[in-house]
């Protein structure tokens, strides 16, 4: 089977609409959204009151940048159910994001966000190429983590049979997928190159498997990572993006027929981009932090919840809601190493680029003295077999130059043996280990 877009008769009505009515349905739920925060969280009113602004200032849409932004620390101090805008009882559920530092974030859903959401991630999948009826295997985390229950439902509401096997357990993956043979894999694309490392450990090629379809999101992947796990897994690979804050995985999504950045489903969230240092909003088309506001969410609403984020806003295409460009990274992922700002996406795109190399990475920074050094870990392709010494100082030279002629910065670039590098098996892929705070 090929991998179509869904005939417009597929598609919800709001999903062919025209921007006029699009605006006009956004207004009218921002003007809900603002006054449900306002009336049923005392931090939003208290924000509200002290920036001396009041839901019914919004006239128009533009009019939200009167309006305070709100941060995870916001979420943080309500911990655990101060955000809620419904009394506890009318939550069905709670989700929590992990954060690195402190409590966890958490997030709740009545049964009207819960089913918004599943909709949301069946018109993802959909978009994606999904269809009813299609088998399909989620390896996102099941539990406190949105991705498996989130994927979960979507693809039930879009009328698919689901294997929730969750991450891990590598081996039983592969199993599963040479056995039940589904159509759609949803799952991070780190682990996505895992698995496609499994079926050649085992003699096998994956572009061969019944695999058509991978839905991949919950991290910052790059085009040059497409372009690998297409090649390598034999299937179409679109770009999903959500937040748990926000709601969790389909805030926005990829189209399979144009792959060029996430729809955002904008009538039900209502994006900024805003200069992270100023707060001021930016023009579509220039790159920035995003900023969302929920228009239907219950149970917890976020007004100008700031993602941290840096992406652009791009003119629509295949629906007629704006997209996101690729995720740049995440504010607080940037690197500065002597002074030069560095995303890991950027080692990602170069080694990616260089052919011989796996995109398995690790970025480690550490300070000898005053100095920074930045160390990047990379290995071979598991079929070249061994490489002469000569052939692998080659490679790291390569690196090295485009790593100092794209990004400005001097690395040390070790390429080791193909399997050597650890590998995230559950959860996000770790790349960044920066020892310079220790
Ligand atoms: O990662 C929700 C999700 C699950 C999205 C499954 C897609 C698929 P959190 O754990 O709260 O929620 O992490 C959210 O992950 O702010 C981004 O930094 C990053 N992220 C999520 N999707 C993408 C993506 C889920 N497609 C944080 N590209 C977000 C780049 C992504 N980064």
């Amino acid at each position: 089977m090929r991998v179509v877009a869904p005939a417009l008769s597929e598609l919800d009505p709001i999903e062919r609409a025209g921007r006029d009515e699009i605006a006009a349905l956004q207004l009218q739920r921002l003007r809900w959204s603002l006054q449900h925060a306002y009336d049923n969280v005392p931090h939003y009113r208290q924000a509200f009151d002290t920036k001396g602004v009041h839901p019914s200032d919004l006239r128009r849409l533009e009019d939200l940048a009167l309006f305070p932004f709100t941060s995870k620390q916001d979420l943080r101090a309500n911990y655990p159910f101060g955000m809620f805008a419904v009394p506890r009882d009318q939550v069905r559920r709670v989700h929590a994001s992990s954060g690195t530092t402190g409590k966890p974030t958490v997030v709740g859903y009545t049964r009207q966000d819960i089913e918004h959401w599943a909709q949301l991630v069946a018109r993802s999948m959909r978009a994606a190429g999904t269809r009813p009826g299609d088998l399909v295997h989620v390896a996102y985390g099941y539990g406190l983590f949105t991705g498996g229950l989130g994927a979960h439902y979507g693809a039930e509401k879009l009328g698919c049979t689901v294997i929730p096997m969750s991450g891990g357990q590598t081996e039983k993956q592969l199993q599963l997928i040479q056995d039940f043979k589904p159509r759609v894999i949803m799952v991070t694309p780190s682990y996505m190159q895992v698995l496609i490392e499994e079926f050649t450990r085992n003699g096998l090629d994956a572009r061969e498997s019944s695999l058509e379809i991978g839905i991949f999101g919950a991290e910052p992947w790059t085009e040059a990572m497409r372009a690998d796990i297409e090649s390598t897994g034999g299937l179409k690979a679109v770009d999903i993006y959500g937040l748990s804050e926000v709601m969790g995985p389909g805030v926005a999504s990829e189209c399979v027929e144009t792959q060029d950045g996430p729809v955002v489903w904008e009538d039900h969230f209502y994006p900024e981009i805003i200069d992270p240092d100023t707060g001021a909003v930016l023009p579509d088309g220039c790159e920035g932090e995003l900023v969302f506001t929920s228009l239907t969410k219950e149970a917890m609403p976020v007004i100008r919840y700031r993602t941290r984020d840096l992406t652009r806003l791009l003119p629509p295409t295949a629906r007629p809601f704006r997209r996101i460009g690729k995720i740049v990274g995440r504010s607080d992922d940037m690197l500065i190493v002597r002074g030069v700002n560095l995303f890991p996406t950027q080692i990602e795109e170069i080694i990616l680029q260089h052919g011989k190399l796996s995109g398995q990475y690790e970025i480690h920074v550490s300070r000898e003295g005053l100095l920074d050094t930045l160390v990047i870990r990379c290995e071979l392709q598991s079929h070249l077999g061994a490489l002469s010494a000569e052939e692998i100082s080659a490679m790291s030279a390569w690196v090295t130059h485009r790593v100092k002629t794209m990004i400005g910065v001097s690395a040390y670039v070790e390429v080791l043996a193909a399997n050597v590098l650890q590998r995230t098996l559950v959860g996000k892929a770790r790349r960044v280990f920066d020892r310079r705070q220790a």
